[in-house]
């Protein structure tokens, strides 16, 4: 049994913030005490380094993160080896997209992507096509953000060598076929890479079912820390491709006229000294998101976005951008109201959204505005808070939202 009022006991901000209601999820989230002891307890009695000292406290210091790694690959059905942590999401896309542009592609080559995506898996492509040549496309989707197949189907040519897309989409919630398009890319002899960011944290997810080629996501909107992403890669780039960061930890030897050999595991990608702290903390967020269930999570999270929508849908005086997506925020718009008013007037009622365009500078093209409100919900919140939503955001109008500035 899904107990959201148990649960949310778990986490101390709604404990110093009993009034305040978080639609913020989509940014960050909330994070649980068994994660903040984990991190405390790194700090106040194991802090040591890892993976460079041979005494108990590094060592034991190397088990928590390592077995981190084991978890994550647990929680999405990889291998341990196909797992390397970064610093954040956009991290770990920059990691792919350059190690791809070193060993996999040259001047001509197409890479697929969409008007929907977040910049950080726009901005590194854009890079590749002004320094190597390469073609950035995009793949038509509806007006809800959805890649359209047959579209996508006609777009493969011998070109075309990466898709890159998100799997849900930050702003509209738009929940793509990545089975489906994988299919179709491999078909093709196309490498597939999923930004997972808003997918991983509020769904069960199988790389090896969707047979993605790479899967990146982010601690930090998961209940787990910040500074810590994740990279997961098939074998065979994992153990070859070319990390972006070169410096301890991540080669095997080198010598003083140059030459250098890299690790082969995921550690070829943690040059430096890693965010052990993030990882160990992690890897407690990933036992507590085990123990409620991603299954459950996510049939709570579709059941109380239905309830959502369907009272948002209520309401005449706004405009809702994507009410046929079943996951991910609502994002809408009051008529006739500047979206950053509106989000102004929320927060002076002790209601947390994010305002604007959400770092997915180009769909305006695709939905005609460039500044939405969105309201994003993880499995902690509850429908007494939509309610509460619902009614203040009944009371926004070019006045009232105008009249909080004065
Ligand atoms: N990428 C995060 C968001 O969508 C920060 O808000």
């Amino acid at each position: 049994m899904f107990d959201v009022n148990k649960i949310r006991n778990d986490f101390p901000m709604f404990k110093s913030h009993p009034n305040l209601i978080y639609f913020d999820n989509g940014a960050t989230t909330f994070k649980p005490q068994v994660m903040i002891d984990a991190v405390n307890d790194f700090y106040t009695s194991g802090t040591a380094n890892v993976h460079r000292g041979d005494y108990e406290l590094s060592l034991h210091a190397d088990y928590l993160y390592d077995e981190t790694r084991k978890l994550t690959a647990k929680f999405i059905h990889a291998e341990e080896n196909e797992i390397a942590f970064t610093h954040n999401d956009t991290a770990s896309l920059n990691q792919i997209v350059y190690g791809l542009a070193k060993s996999h592609l040259k001047k001509g080559d197409v890479i697929l992507t969409s008007q929907v995506e977040h910049a950080s898996n726009l901005l590194p492509w854009y890079r590749l096509d002004k320094e190597l040549g390469i073609v950035v496309e995009y793949i038509p989707v509806d007006k809800q953000g959805r890649i359209l197949l047959d579209e996508f189907k006609k777009m493969m040519r011998k070109e075309v060598k990466v898709v890159s897309l998100a799997s849900v989409s930050n702003v509209l919630g738009s929940e793509q076929p990545i089975k489906e398009i994988t299919k179709i890319a491999h078909e093709n002899g196309v490498i597939v890479i999923v930004d997972g960011a808003q997918s991983v944290p509020h769904s069960p997810t199988d790389v090896k079912d969707l047979d993605v080629d790479f899967l990146t996501f982010s601690a930090h909107k998961m209940c787990g820390p910040g500074g810590v992403g994740i990279i997961y890669g098939k074998r065979e780039y994992m153990a070859s491709m070319e990390p972006q960061l070169l410096g301890g930890g991540m080669n095997a030897r080198f010598h003083s006229d140059g030459t250098m050999l890299l690790k082969e595991g995921p550690e070829r990608f943690e040059a430096g000294t890693p965010n052990i702290e993030g990882v160990i903390g992690f890897g407690a967020t990933l036992n507590y998101l085990m123990d409620l269930g991603m299954d459950s999570i996510h049939q709570y999270e579709i059941g109380l976005r239905k309830y959502f929508k369907d009272k948002m849908k209520e309401i005449d005086s706004i405009i809702l951008y994507n009410e046929d997506n079943p996951t991910g925020p609502i994002t809408f718009n009051v008529k006739d109201v500047f979206a950053q008013d509106a989000a102004g007037y929320l927060a002076n009622k002790n209601i947390a959204v994010r305002s604007g365009n959400h770092c997915a500078k180009i769909l305006h093209e695709i939905i005609q505005t460039d500044s939405t409100i969105r309201a994003s919900l993880y499995f902690y919140n509850t429908k007494e808070e939509v309610d509460r939503f619902v009614e203040t955001v009944k009371e926004i109008n070019l006045e009232s939202a105008i009249g909080i500035f004065f």
